[in-house]
Formats: C-alpha cells, sequence, structure tokens
C-alpha cells in the first residue's frame, strides 16, 4: 500500500517513467479502484492505455450540462468502443437551479468561471471523488506553462483529501507532449473528438472554449476573457497552490 510518505519518493521514481509504467504503479497498488477522469478530448489516450492494462478500468466523466454536442457523441462513441461503463456525474440541482434562476446561463462572462465551475464540476467532482482512493487525469505539464509545468507522476492531492483518507492522484500523461499525444492517437488510430478538426486543442465547456490561432497556445482557448495564469477551474486546484 502507498502511503504518504511514499508519494515523494515514487514521484521522483517515476518522473522519467512511461505513462503505462505509471498506470501499472497505479493499478498495482489500487487495482480495480483506480478511477480515470475523462475530459472527452484527447485523453482517449489515458483510457486507452489503462484499458489496455485493466479491462475491468473504471472512468468517470462530469457532465456539465455545457459540454459540446460533439464532446457527448465522442464519449458515446469511446464507451462503445472499448465496451466500457463510462459514469457520468451531474450536477447537483440543489445548487444549480437556484444559480441558474438567479444569474442566468451565462454568469460567468461577467463576474468569472469561478462559481458556474464550483457548481457544475467541482461540487460533483467532490461527491465522486468522496469515497475513492485513487483517481487518474489525463493532465500534462505541457498543457499550461502557467499552472501545470510542475504536474507529478503523482501527488497526494491536496484539494480533495479529507481527514477520513488520503486521496492520490496519478498524472500518467503528464510528460507526454501534445504531439507524442497525437502521435499515438493517429498510430493506434484511435477514435476523438471531432471538435479536434475545426480548430479545438483543449476542449472543456462549450461557452468556455474556443479554437486558438495559429502559434497560439491552447490554453488560451479556454477562459480566454480571464487572465492566463488563473486558468484552472478548480478540478487541478492543487496545481494552483503557492500561485495566488
Ligand atoms: S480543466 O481543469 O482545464 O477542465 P483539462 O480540460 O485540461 O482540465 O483536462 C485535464 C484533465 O482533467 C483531463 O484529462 C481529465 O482527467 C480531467 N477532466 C477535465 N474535465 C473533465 C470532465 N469534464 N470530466 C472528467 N474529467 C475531466
Ligand atoms: Fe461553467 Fe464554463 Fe466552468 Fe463549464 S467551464 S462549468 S460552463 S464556467
Amino acid at each position: 500500500m502507498i502511503t504518504n510518505l511514499d508519494v515523494a519518493e515514487l514521484a521522483a521514481t517515476y518522473a522519467n517513467k512511461s505513462p503505462q509504467d505509471i498506470l501499472k504503479l497505479a493499478f498495482q497498488h489500487f487495482g480495480d479502484e483506480l478511477w480515470i477522469s475523462f475530459s472527452g478530448a484527447e485523453d482517449v489516450v489515458l483510457v486507452d492505455m489503462a484499458w489496455k492494462l485493466n479491462k475491468n478500468v473504471k472512468v468517470f466523466s462530469l457532465d456539465t450540462g455545457r459540454l459540446h454536442p460533439e464532446t457527448y457523441r465522442f464519449i458515446e462513441q469511446v464507451r462503445d468502443h472499448y465496451s466500457i461503463q463510462i459514469e457520468i456525474v451531474s450536477p447537483d440541482s440543489a445548487r444549480l437551479d437556484p444559480f441558474v434562476k438567479e444569474k442566468g446561463l451565462f454568469s460567468f462572462y461577467r463576474d468569472g468561471h469561478g462559481e458556474c465551475c464550483g457548481i457544475r464540476k467541482i461540487e460533483p467532482l467532490r461527491r465522486k471523488l468522496a469515497g475513492v482512493q485513487a483517481w487518474a487525469t489525463g493532465q500534462r505539464r505541457d498543457q499550461s506553462p502557467g499552472t501545470r509545468s510542475q504536474v507529478p507522476a503523482l501527488e497526494v492531492d491536496g484539494a480533495f483529501s479529507n481527514e477520513q483518507r488520503t486521496l492520490y492522484k496519478f498524472n500518467p500523461l503528464a510528460q507526454m507532449t501534445s504531439e507524442e499525444v497525437w502521435g499515438y492517437i493517429r498510430m493506434l488510430e484511435l477514435p476523438y473528438n471531432s471538435l479536434h478538426e475545426r480548430g479545438f486543442i483543449s476542449i472543456g465547456c462549450e461557452p468556455c472554449t474556443r479554437p486558438v490561432l495559429p502559434n497560439q497556445h491552447e490554453r488560451e482557448g479556454r477562459w480566454w476573457w480571464e487572465e492566463a495564469t488563473q486558468k484552472e477551474c478548480g478540478l487541478h486546484a492543487g496545481n494552483l497552490i503557492g500561485k495566488a
């Protein structure tokens, strides 16, 4: 069993290992209890690698209610392609309904994405992770120079652990570049989100994602009306510690 004390050492040992080696470490310790978080974008690579190591792999997606139609279709396509269940986690209507009633559907353009992401992403993720020991994400260092340049192979999740239990977070793709991810998708002919054919690189919710121009960084297509260094929605709040 991994303990808090081992994490730093393991992260150092696995810093330059392959994504598959990092996933093997995760499965070795957590078996079928490891949950993969799938956003419906190029992190299909993570689902593919995990599924090849464990056909019982557990996958969940956060359905904010604001994803592109293409993303919903793609999530379904991945479900069929691998013959896996994908748990879809929805916002709590007791929080969502009053928020939308009071502020409408596009308040994030006026007062920032924090409140909406809090209700549509963070609370559902917190609920999902409450009974989970370990999760894996498709975060990569090259996705955001501002917030992700230090993403480790594994870490204690500082944002979603609680007093009852430590939550371990694996980032098997941390060292992969966008080029490598797309090389993998093309070489193995994986399915991909059709938005990528229309200039989208990083994909989140429809109102908060747009394609980027040539040589613009992929993160610039997310919450483009906000400050570059703050482009995290809170799913990976640990990345912001010390950057506020
Ligand atoms: S975000 O925090 O800005 O939205 P990003 O789109 O870069 O995250 O994706 C990084 C990783 O976060 C994904 O590979 C995935 O593991 C997780 N993630 C992001 N959005 C979702 C989602 N809607 N459902 C499940 N996991 C997600
Ligand atoms: Fe709301 Fe935009 Fe955050 Fe999606 S990304 S939860 S629409 S603020």
